[in-house]
């Protein structure tokens, strides 16, 4: 009874905890007490210690350590990677437990199957996304109805297991079953292009969350059922705010082909070269400049340059500065201002998309860096655009565009921005730190 308490303790801590990360201000402090709640539910789950003590010791403190490990030196933009690898691993315990429920019940609850089967589909489904996005996996194999019908046939089969397992309460059964959701969890990921990727995550992040309640239901265990649950529908909270940002959807991800951006290289249309000292000239003259910060930004760290950038415009030369932030810029939910929090921006001046797209008419200069799907005005004109359709901030409607970015390169899409040849865009090539720092240089210079 007392452990019940505690239980509903410890979801009382991560239901808080959950809300203080919802915003940049309370995210650490958010963490930290999610951490908080893990050690209490660890400690009494296994309090008084069983006789098998130094085993648990032993796996929690290599866990923890790994944890720990990854926690701390994965960079940033390979954060999507390291969440698919921690969504797998939890796939893969909900299994795991699966196997070792099997002999304990002499009846059979509906549960262990399906906990098992979804947490083998997250487990194969995660590797293939964290090997994809590493860059591990290049093959692409287009969704067709020859995967369609394997697909079906897998699921038939496992649904047969799962039913079979009910009947039977048969070790071989699950682990059979286990390998076969493995294999569909491979099949369902495989043909999903490297762009939509960050959604399949967030829909295996569901997924092990409910793997997780699954089995917390069948062990009677609350802690685990409500903690699932809240894994799963906040998981699927975020793909489908993933998809409506993207203009996408679920069935389209899965089952239906990309249209593939057309691969003509830039030919002969001239970009023209601008250079950090011009853009601290136009900007310390300006009266509003919006900075549009993308993936390239977090590559190159350059949200401290950035931060100095709009404090010497705002203080010295009084200019109205804006930071305009797409729902996906970037390559996770909420990457550009996890980055600006890190360089202590001013929280007030950082604006949704749909909250600043307006003033750009109004804007003298609209500094784009590293970024450019996000900007891409064919996302709105061109129907045969592989954006096409997805809603993009209107940097085209600023006074003067500077692109920062080290070429004409294409962005995550792999759609050519036109923008890049507009009579008032002027690239600032090279790395999107090193530019900025340069500017930063000469607004310093004329600022004394
Ligand atoms: P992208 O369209 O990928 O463009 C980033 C640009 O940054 C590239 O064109 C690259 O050009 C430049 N770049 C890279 N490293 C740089 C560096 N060190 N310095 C300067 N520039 C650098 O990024 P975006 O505009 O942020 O758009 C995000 C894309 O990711 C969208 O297509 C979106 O759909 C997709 N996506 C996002 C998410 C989430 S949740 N954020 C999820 C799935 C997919 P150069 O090579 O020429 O430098």
């Amino acid at each position: 009874m007392t452990l019940t308490y505690i239980y509903l303790l410890c979801i009382s801590i991560f239901i808080l905890s959950l809300r203080l990360m919802s915003s940049p201000k309370t995210a650490v402090q958010g963490g930290i007490l999610s951490i908080l709640g893990m050690c209490i539910a660890i400690f009494f789950d296994f309090f008084p210690l069983p006789q098998n003590a130094l085993y648990i010791i032993i796996t929690l403190t290599l866990g923890g350590i790994v944890g720990i490990f990854f926690g701390y030196t994965a960079k940033i933009t390979k954060l999507p990677q390291m969440i698919a690898m921690f969504n797998g691993l939890g796939g893969c315990a909900a299994v795991f437990i699966a196997f070792g429920e099997t002999d304990i019940f002499p009846e059979c609850s509906a549960a262990i199957p399906l906990g098992c089967t979804i947490g083998s589909i997250t487990f194969s489904g995660s590797l293939i996304a964290f090997l994809k996005l590493q860059e591990k996996i290049k093959i692409r194999i287009q969704k067709s109805n020859s995967i369609a019908a394997t697909n079906f046939i897998l699921f038939i089969i496992t649904l047969s297991l799962g039913i079979n397992f009910c009947l039977n309460n048969s070790f071989y059964n699950i682990i059979i079953l286990a390998l076969v959701a493995f294999v569909f969890g491979i099949t369902i990921v495989l043909p999903v292009g490297g762009a939509d990727m960050p959604i399949v995550i967030s829909i295996l992040n569901a997924f092990s969350g409910f793997a997780s309640a699954a089995i917390g239901f069948a062990q009677e265990n609350i802690l685990m059922l409500a903690v699932g649950t809240i894994v799963g529908i906040s998981g699927t909270i975020l793909a489908y705010i993933m998809t409506k940002s993207m203009n996408t959807s679920v069935k389209n991800i899965f089952f239906q082909s990309k249209k593939l951006a057309d691969t003509t290289l830039v030919g002969d249309k001239n970009a023209i070269a601008g250079s950090p000292r011009d853009a601290a000239f136009i900007m310390q003259n300006s009266q509003k400049v919006i900075i549009v910060p993308g993936f390239g930004m977090a590559a190159a760290s350059a949200q401290h340059a950035l931060k100095t950038m709009s404090d010497l415009l705002q203080n010295k030369f009084g200019v109205d500065v804006k930071y305009a932030i797409h729902p996906v810029a970037g390559r996770m939910p909420g990457h550009m201002n996890v980055l600006l929090a890190e360089a202590d921006v001013d929280y007030k001046n950082v604006f949704a998309m749909e909250d600043i797209n307006r003033e750009f008419t109004t804007a003298d200069v609209a500094y784009v860096i590293g970024a450019n799907d996000i900007t891409n005005p064919e996302a709105k004109n061109n129907p045969s655009s592989p954006l096409y359709g997805m809603p993009v901030l209107d940097v085209v409607s600023a006074k003067t565009i500077f692109f920062v970015k080290r070429s004409l390169g294409k962005g995550y899409s792999g759609a050519e921005n036109p923008l890049f040849f507009a009579p008032n865009t002027y690239m600032l090539y090279g790395d999107a730190k090193k530019v900025t720092e340069e500017i930063d240089k000469y607004l310093e210079e004329e600022s004394k």
